[in-house]
């Protein structure tokens, strides 16, 4: 996916402005923020938790309802790419690379801070996560935020569970403990953005996510590394254990070992919801027709889009369990069994091809 295509899907045009009604939430929302209030905002990846850099106590609130342990370091999100080298100290040639190209997109940074950027939004480290973000009531927020302003704002759900993917799924966990909820429709991409070291000219993904390896790999004609989450760099979207819905889930490989697992399930007495990418032939093999099956489309930019949204439904009460065809083992996957990973309690050792 490239900046271009990203762009035209999302951004503020002539042909595309923002309804007058949107533009007064978006005004109260900055007026908000720049009184150090904690507001959640679309992005074209997932809703974010937001909240001026400049404000301490605004930060300390997100780690507090969030229950984020404050080491974690937050993303911070700014407008205007020209506005990039006043929040970091360094900018190595691949980075500039990167952000010409991929923003405003679903890309992340990591690169040396500024001293703009205060240690309570990096975690204590003297790196900074850094993004612009595709969405445009993100992009009119922060611009109304004004110049040389950024807000922190990580994922707008609690520590270790599903991230948002429309204001409904964060009124559903917030509710009344922030300040004000923009709404911005369901999210395009669906999956968080790609995280991207650059040290110096060592570019390492930290985090598969909506701009895929292989478009970053494209641009910068080399080879990158992409860091398991044994990492010593602190980023708990790369803990073993998130994006976790409360309902333990399986992923298994799709065909007999799948059919097989979920008999077993259902011997046991164990009520499973099946997710599958192809139309499986259950009918005949003995297995009812009743049985809760969600078919996802067989393509990673859907599947991202709806992956979240489809785990908040199962996870609200019914199922004692959650049954996941492998996604296949391509580069186009990555984000997608990333997350499946880290959501489950079994993940085969080589998904499907
Ligand atoms: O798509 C996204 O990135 C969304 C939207 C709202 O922009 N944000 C998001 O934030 O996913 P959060 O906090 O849920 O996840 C951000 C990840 C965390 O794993 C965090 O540790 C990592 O980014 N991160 C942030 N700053 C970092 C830094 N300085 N060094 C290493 N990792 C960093
Ligand atoms: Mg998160």
């Amino acid at each position: 996916m490239s900046s271009n295509d990203l762009t035209s899907r999302w951004s503020i045009s002539a042909n595309n402005p923002i309804p007058e009604l949107m533009m007064q939430q978006i005004s109260r929302a900055a007026a908000s923020l720049r009184s150090g209030g904690v507001v959640a905002f679309p992005t074209e990846t997932v809703y974010g938790l937001g909240a001026d850099i400049s404000h301490n106590q605004a930060i300390q609130k997100i780690f507090e309802i969030k229950g984020r342990p404050s080491d974690h370091p937050l993303i911070v999100h700014f407008a205007d790419i020209a506005e990039l080298g006043y929040w970091t100290e360094k900018i190595p040639a691949a980075a500039w690379l990167l952000a010409r190209h991929f923003w405003p997109g679903p890309l992340t940074l990591i690169l040396p801070k500024s001293k703009h950027i205060p240690l309570s939004v990096t975690g204590g480290q003297d790196m900074v996560g850094l993004r612009i973000p595709c969405h445009p009531v993100a992009l009119t927020l922060l611009r109304q935020l004004g110049s040389r302003r950024a807000l922190a704002a990580p994922s707008a759900n609690r520590f270790g569970r599903i991230s948002p993917t429309s204001a409904a799924h964060v009124r559903n966990e917030f509710g009344h403990e922030i300040n004000m909820i923009l709404e911005g429709g369901p999210c395009e991409v669906g999956l968080e953005s790609t995280i991207v070291s650059c040290v110096d000219e060592t570019v390492t993904i930290l985090r598969p996510g909506g701009i895929p390896v292989t478009a970053i790999e494209n641009l910068l004609q080399q080879v990158v590394s992409i860091k398991s989450h044994h990492s010593s760099i602190r980023t708990p979207g790369s803990l073993a254990s998130h994006y976790a819905p409360a309902t333990p889930l399986e992923v298994w490989p799709g065909g007999e070992s799948f059919w097989s697992r979920f008999t077993v399930l259902q011997h046991q007495g164990i009520c499973t919801a099946i997710v599958t990418r192809s139309l499986s032939d259950y009918s005949t093999r003995g297995i009812d027709e009743n049985l809760h099956h969600i078919l996802m489309p067989d393509d990673p930019v859907r599947y991202g889009k709806e992956l979240y949204a489809m785990l908040r439904k199962l996870d609200e009460g019914k199922f004692d369990r959650i049954l996941i065809e492998a996604p296949p083992d391509n580069p186009e996957w990555f984000a997608i069994a990333d997350r499946l990973q880290r959501a489950s309690l079994y993940f085969p050792e080589k998904p499907t091809t």
